[in-house]
């Protein structure tokens, strides 16, 4: 299995894979591709990777920036990330996040956050901070993972594309 950007031929199987993850995912209202689409229309995509095996993508994982307080301050947000349903569970989505965590920390990113379940998320690192919080969500399902000691802190707000309905 491999790990790249995307192209824009993937653009479709992104969709497609995206779709058919998230579509038994209770918590979903399944604009996810449409917030993929909407992140690079923005050009808000700021690493884009798909998992590639016998060359078929099969999975991918999205990252955006995210403000604090208002104000760009460096870090990005992980999601939407899927792996196509019959490939789950052979560890691409632990390889997506993590190689997606090395790009991000290799772009100077300062941290990165994700909302999601807390018994997937910890083993990469992130962990809830009661500090750095989405508004609405429960905060053990929003964590973060610095880079570096400086700790923000203040309400998270993801890209506008993350409104997309
Ligand atoms: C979440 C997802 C990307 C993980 O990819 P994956 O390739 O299946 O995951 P991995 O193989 O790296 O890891 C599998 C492990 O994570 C666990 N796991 C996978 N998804 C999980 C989730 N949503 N919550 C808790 N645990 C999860 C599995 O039970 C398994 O645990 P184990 O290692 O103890 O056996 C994939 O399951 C998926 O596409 N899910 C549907 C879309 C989705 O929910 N996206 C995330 C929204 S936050």
């Amino acid at each position: 299995m491999k790990i790249r950007e995307e192209t824009s031929r993937d653009i479709d199987v992104i969709r497609s894979i995206t779709r058919a993850a998230f579509i038994s995912v209770e918590h979903s209202n399944q604009t996810e591709s449409a917030i993929i689409d909407a992140l690079r229309e923005s050009g808000a995509l700021s690493i884009s990777l798909v998992a590639v095996e016998s060359n078929e993508v099969v999975g991918h994982v999205a990252f955006s920036p995210i403000t604090i307080e208002g104000g760009r301050q460096g870090w990005l947000g992980l999601g939407p990330i899927s792996v196509r349903p019959d490939k789950q569970k052979e560890g691409i989505g632990a390889a997506l996040i993590e190689e997606g965590l090395r790009r991000a920390s290799a772009m100077n990113a300062k941290g990165c956050v994700v909302l999601g379940d807390p018994n997937y998320y910890s083993r990469f690192g992130f962990e809830a901070d009661s500090e750095l919080f989405l508004d609405g969500v429960p905060a053990e399902y929003f964590m973060r993972r610095a880079f570096e000691e400086n700790m923000p802190h203040g309400r998270v707000d993801y890209h506008k594309s993350f409104n997309t309905k």
